[in-house]
């Protein structure tokens, strides 16, 4: 069986749509696309915003070949993790009829892009009393009991920042063979230090890896992720994401940033985040509206307060914003802080030490 069969069937044999600029890119005139022949405007970032992106531009591809250390052909360059999500879901899982299976408190697009398909939601949540740690016979349990197709690991796990060891997605992945893809949502990887699932891509064809730009690489606004899966898999990727996912603008800022002398700025930047978590995760530790600090493996960390409304108005009053997580299981009294430069933290601080 290949992995491919755990696709819904109707996708079988759907050809991708040839665009004018999959079909063309060398030319001297361009009178293919139905484009305008001019830009109106001489801004020069502008020059050239007439025409067509390259659907999958080359220089973010072979980038990312290089950056994730996987073939180009495993690799889908998306509009953020957020568009791998989405067409994963589309692609494997029969709306009213499938599942996809989280492990709550996690990443809420998971759910909400199933919903908007109209699949089922099946839960395992993470054990609140281990520190949030998933449960791999929980997570089989559930998936196995009902028609799962897609198993969302998250780690480090939003909003927790808890780590899911290697081994633990390669159980998962090994158990659920011919059953389910396991989506690893790397999102926050550069800042736990762990390995990723990519290296099991390999021996396990039902792993898809989601990367983004948006975290470590200081890219959210250009809306720039990847899904790295089994080739089959980025095949049928390819013929379910939209013509031109990747507009010309977000292309220019990625190949601006996203290159090897990039990430030498990025692990600099990377590391600063950490130091500042550290100063501010024991800072935190020590205000006495403060109950609980969650550890973390991410550029953010739960906070409990005693009386959280309280903390959030007060920094609301100073224009700091937070994001309340006090209604995601085991998390009452959280919100999550990601950490600012180190400015912004202090001024964080500020807000909470009168409290
Ligand atoms: C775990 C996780 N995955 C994916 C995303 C979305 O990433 P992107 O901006 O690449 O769509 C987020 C955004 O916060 C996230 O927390």
């Amino acid at each position: 069986m290949s992995v491919l069969d755990l696709a819904r069937p109707h996708l079988r044999g759907v050809e991708a749509y040839k665009s004018a600029r999959s079909l063309a890119t060398e030319g001297a005139i361009f009178l293919d696309a139905n484009e305008s022949p001019r830009v109106l405007s001489d801004d020069a970032a502008l020059k050239g915003m007439n025409r067509y992106p390259a659907p999958q531009p080359p220089a973010i591809v072979r980038e990312a070949a290089r950056y994730y250390g996987v073939p180009a052909e495993r690799l889908v360059v998306t509009r953020g993790a957020d568009e791998g999500i989405d067409l994963l879901t589309r692609a494997f899982v029969e709306p009213g009829r499938e599942e996809i299976l989280v492990t709550p408190p996690t990443y809420g697009v998971y759910a909400i892009a199933a919903r908007l398909h109209g699949a089922r939601v099946c839960e395992a949540p993470l054990d609140a009393a281990r520190g949030f740690a998933l449960d791999p016979a929980r997570v089989l349990s559930s998936a196995k009991s009902g028609p799962v197709k897609l198993v969302f690991v998250c780690r480090p796990n939003n909003p927790t920042g808890t780590g899911v060891p290697l081994e633990t997605v390669e159980a998962l992945a090994k158990e659920l063979t011919e059953r389910a893809l396991v989506v690893v949502d790397e999102a926050y990887l550069e800042f736990s230090g762990a390995s990723s699932a990519t290296g099991l891509l390999e021996r396990y064809p039902n792993i898809a890896v989601l990367k983004t730009l948006s975290k470590a690489w200081g890219l959210a606004g250009a809306r720039c992720g990847f899904l790295i899966a089994d080739p089959s898999v980025t095949a049928l990727m390819q013929i379910v994401r939209a013509p031109y996912p990747i507009s010309a603008a977000a292309a220019r800022a990625v190949e601006a940033v996203f290159d090897a002398p990039g990430e030498k700025r990025m692990r600099r930047s990377v590391a600063g985040t950490l130091s500042e978590r550290a100063r501010l995760m024991a800072a935190f530790a020590r205000l006495p509206c403060v109950t609980e600090v969650l550890p973390t493996e991410a550029n953010f960390f739960i906070a409990k307060f005693a009386d959280k409304d309280a903390a959030l108005a007060a920094l609301r009053r100073r224009g700091i914003i937070v994001r309340d997580r006090g209604s995601e299981p085991g998390l009452a009294g959280g919100v999550r802080i990601t950490i600012g430069t180190a400015g912004e933290n202090s001024k964080l601080l500020a807000g909470l030490e009168k409290l």
